[in-house]
């Protein structure tokens, strides 16, 4: 069954079980609207479409309006829906039967208006790029353009003209199967990120025949649940959500994403789909969204779970006085807003305005002018040989090397090698987590990629690893064959280890509470290390691992990520050091399960880990006080220097103007490579603690040997700045400290400047 066919059916029980209790009380705060002249200017040219959307609503009876306000699945969709017609349908793949829906839609019913189709294309629609963890992990935005346009091409080839992306949610939680989807740690990373992904998906004009509309998710702080358990519950200040978890929110929809899905979660007690603070302060308000809200899967029907809404209706009220304008799978919009608008629980005022933001989507994505997809053109550019060359470029480009001894890598293409471990054969998993429409055929496993650039390879599987729904020791890596294992290693030059976690080990609802490697992979290791060969451990994975193990043993270590499609080719060129690996960690590495929550940008305590006496922040059982491997660390087969940071200024007015930070970054090494300079500030005195540092700025570059570069980036009163408790962006007197470095961890170059 299909992961929809089987939430279908899921939602049947689900509907079966839910049973009435508590009342949805959500407050409205007041912001100020100062981003919103950013706006205005947007939709100027927007005139001729708010009257037709104008025009459209006018002529509507209230269930034509409800219909619109409903978004079914593939498996929902019939003629009959079709013919009210429903506002969207998701999931839903056929060109052909996306092509008939539609006709029956724009045909059939009473106004004509189209349906948004809509699509879950994270990393990729055919062409599967590597999880957004590994493309956040190139820190390079062309990486995100390159996914995000070649996705959008080759989903609206099929009729679809949204998708459920990007997905934004920063997180600190590497037990969360999420993280694999979203950015990592760091909301200045993710910010750059989303916002290329929105711009490269959507263009200048998302109803051109290759674009998309971008619905910029999950709305909000869905990163950190309790726990790290998926769905739970997140309970954070003001400060904090603003500080880390919406900005790349806000960039996502300063870039043009023009809608948003609110999320499962509630944060401090108020789900995501029913935060009115959120949605209709923050997101419509504050930041001046004219674009609409859909709900995550059920979501609306999940308040009554939540234990925020006493019966379905109860649920759509909560729902659409907070701001979600179209309700994803359950139908209590439609079924109750009759009944809610009579009663004066839901105002005409607010339906007719939830309407009209998807009216004006539908319009601006050009589907009253297109509305139909030719199906026999829809396999014209799918994963054409130019959208996986990039794919093979990008992923190399995603990988961060954590270990390299001896000089293990790159290796010789003369030395033979055994590439061993269960992932080492493997197109399935090498596609990661929301693999759209790719295909494991189309997959280049670890195998074939190494054996294409040097013939003297072997492969031997050491044990099983086996993708399954629910989590069964026996499928993941039970026992190893070491003597086929010791074998494979003595009888080569070089060892790759293929190692790690199956596709369906992360993403939605795939939740760990051990970090290390599954089942007995980590054997595999113990018994190469016996051989004395030198290896190298390539590690799939869609979140960051306990490696401590790992690394006391190995030789070298490259993070791989879920690399896509061309993930073998792409691996070996790293291996052969045709690429140097130059991508660093979008997320920080703990030493053990026990040290998670662990992140570069803490606030500082009063009695920090590595000061004092016994009384400080430390835990009794681990030694350092630092993640084994930290955010924007990463190494490269040369070797870099970053010197001469300069500051062109050494005070900025807390009311405008800039100061440019520049540092040079010199290769240092005998070969070309790959370097990310990262600038940090941290701001010492503060009303509120601030972190002990901040990303503001990363720049990869490209060096030959002994070539120097000077990077420069711009800190304005938008950097030095925060949120404070009551939600307000302060920008206060005083010392800020800036650090250029290779890594968040690299106090290398410093500077200050004072605001005042
Ligand atoms: C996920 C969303 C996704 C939606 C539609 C939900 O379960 O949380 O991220 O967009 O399904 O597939």
């Amino acid at each position: 069954m299909s992961r929809f066919g089987r939430r279908a059916s899921a939602l049947a029980a689900l509907i079966v079980f839910l049973c009435a209790l508590g009342v949805g009380v959500v407050t409205a705060g007041n912001r100020s609207r100062d981003e919103r002249a950013l706006r205005k200017t947007r939709s100027a040219p927007s005139q001729t479409i708010e009257q037709k959307v104008s025009a459209l609503l006018g002529k509507m009876t209230l269930a034509e309006k409800l219909n619109q306000l409903t978004l079914l699945s593939d498996g929902q969709i019939n003629d009959s829906e079709a013919a009210k017609p429903v506002g969207g349908v998701f999931s839903l793949t056929d060109p052909d039967k996306i092509n008939h829906f539609q006709h029956v839609a724009v045909e059939q019913s009473r106004l004509h208006i189209p349906i948004l189709f809509a699509f879950d294309t994270i990393h990729g629609y055919r062409t599967i790029f590597p999880i957004p963890l590994g493309t956040a992990s190139s820190f390079d935005p062309n990486v995100a353009s390159d996914d995000h346009r070649i996705g959008a091409m080759e989903t609206a080839a099929v009729g679809i003209k949204q998708i459920y992306s990007p997905m934004v949610d920063v997180s600190h939680e590497p037990r969360w199967g999420r993280s694999s989807e979203g950015g990592g740690e760091d909301p200045y990373l993710g910010s750059v990120m989303a916002a290329a992904r929105v711009k490269a998906a959507q263009g200048s004009d998302y109803s051109a025949p290759d674009k998309v509309v971008t619905s910029v998710k999950h709305f909000a702080a869905y990163g950190q649940p309790e726990g790290g358990r998926d769905y739970n519950t997140t309970d954070m200040s003001e400060a904090r959500l603003r500080n880390l978890y919406l900005p790349p929110f806000k960039a996502a929809i300063d870039a043009g994403a023009d809608t948003a899905m609110c999320s499962f979660n509630a944060i401090n007690g108020v789900p995501g789909c029913a935060n009115s603070h959120t949605e209709n302060d923050i997101l419509k308000k504050e930041w001046g969204f004219d674009g609409f809200v859909e709900s995550d899967y059920t979501a609306v029907d999940e308040l009554l779970r939540h234990g925020v809404a006493a019966d379905g209706c109860d649920a759509a009220r909560a729902a659409l006085n907070a701001g979600t304008d179209m309700e994803m799978v359950s139908t209590h919009y439609r079924d109750c807003g009759a009944q809610l608008v009579k009663s004066g629980a839901v105002s005409m005022s607010r339906i007719n305005d939830a309407v009209r933001r998807i009216l004006r989507i539908k319009f601006r994505a050009g589907l009253f002018d297109n509305p139909y997809v030719d199906p026999s053109k829809a396999n014209d550019v799918q994963l054409l040989p130019a959208s996986r060359d990039t794919e093979r470029k990008d992923a190399a480009r995603s990988m961060v090397l954590l270990k390299n001894d001896n000089g293990t890598l790159p290796i010789d293409t003369s030395k033979s090698v055994a590439v061993i471990g269960p992932l080492g054969d493997d197109q399935h998993d090498m596609l990661g987590p929301w693999w759209g429409q790719g295909r494991d055929s189309d997959a280049v496993s670890v195998f074939d990629g190494i054996k294409a650039q040097d013939a003297n390879t072997t492969f031997t599987e050491g044990c099983k690893m086996v993708d399954a729904d629910l989590y069964d020791p026996a499928n993941e890596c039970p026992s190893v064959d070491t003597a086929a294992v010791t074998a494979a290693a003595q009888g080569a030059d070089q060892v790759v280890l293929a190692l790690g976690e199956t596709r369906g080990q992360s993403g939605e609802a795939e939740v760990r509470s051990d970090l290390k490697l599954p089942g007995h992979e980590q054997d595999i290791i113990d018994a190469v290390k016996q051989t004395g060969k030198p290896f190298t451990v390539v590690l799939f994975n869609g979140r960051p691992l306990d490696l401590t193990d790992v690394a006391a043993k190995s030789d070298a270590i490259l993070e791989a990520w879920f690399p896509g499609v061309e993930a073998g080719n792409s691996i070996a060129d790293v291996l052969f050091g045709k690429v140097d690996p130059g991508g660093k960690l979008p997320v920080s590495f703990p030493r053990s399960v026990g040290q998670v929550p662990i992140y570069y940008n803490h606030e500082p305590t009063g009695r920090p880990c590595d000061v004092g006496s016994k009384y400080n922040s430390r835990y009794r059982d681990i030694l350092s006080c630092q993640p084994l491997y930290p955010f924007g660390f990463g190494l490269s087969y040369t070797t870099f220097k970053l010197s001469n940071l300069q500051l062109s200024s050494h005070t900025l007015s807390a009311k405008g103007g800039s100061i440019t930070a520049s540092v040079d970054v010199t290769n240092t090494g005998s070969r070309q490579g790959d370097e990310v300079a990262q600038l940090y500030i941290h701001d010492p005195v503060a009303s509120i603690s601030q972190p002990v540092r901040r990303l503001r700025g990363f720049e990869r570059v490209t060096l030959d040997p002994g070539q120097t570069t000077t990077v420069s980036w711009k800190l304005d009163r938008s950097d030095v700045g925060f949120y404070d408790n009551s939600g307000n962006f302060v920008v206060e007197p005083g010392r800020i400290d800036v650090f250029a470095g290779d890594s968040s961890a690299d106090d290398g170059q410093t500077d200050s400047f004072t605001v005042q």
